[in-house]
């Protein structure tokens, strides 16, 4: 089965959070360079960190709207991909083995409600396949929100 099938089983049979913990974890074991995996969620004007799965833990467990990329992705409601994150002066570092990073809107009924969040030990690790791979998860994590 391929990873995006078994995301969308995994996360169809889950409770909401269940189905953010084996997201996070799916997408580290089958993708080499998805080094560290978190999924953030809305909580009035903070992002707040739900589940992860990576080799540390961050300090950033809730970043304000107005931060970082992850702030930046969720005021325009869109991915952001940034291929060198050391020549990014909106980056909010968190391991200094980073160098590039996505942020994946997750959509519920027309608003967002929180984000998947990727970094790489790989310059210029994502591109538009990452983007659309992912933006499709997004999109099972925002029905299932609809519905829990
Ligand atoms: N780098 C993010 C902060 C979260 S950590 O990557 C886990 C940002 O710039 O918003």
């Amino acid at each position: 089965m391929d990873l995006l099938s078994m995301l969308r089983q995994e996360i169809n049979k889950a409770d909401f959070e269940t189905a953010l913990h084996k997201t996070v974890t799916l997408l580290r074991d089958h993708v080499s360079y998805y080094n560290w995996v978190g999924v953030y969620m809305l909580e009035g004007e903070e992002l707040v960190l739900k589940a992860w799965d990576g080799p540390q833990a961050t300090q950033h467990v809730r970043i304000p709207l107005g931060e970082g990329i992850c702030g930046l992705a969720a005021r325009e409601q869109r991915t952001v991909i940034v291929g060198d994150v050391n020549a990014d002066p909106r980056y909010l570092a968190c391991f200094p083995y980073t160098r590039s990073e996505i942020v994946v809107p997750i959509f519920s009924n027309s608003k967002i409600v929180g984000e998947i969040d990727i970094d790489s030990d790989t310059l210029d690790a994502f591109t538009e396949k990452d983007q659309k791979f992912l933006e499709e998860v997004a999109v099972f994590l925002g029905e299932k929100y609809a519905w829990s």
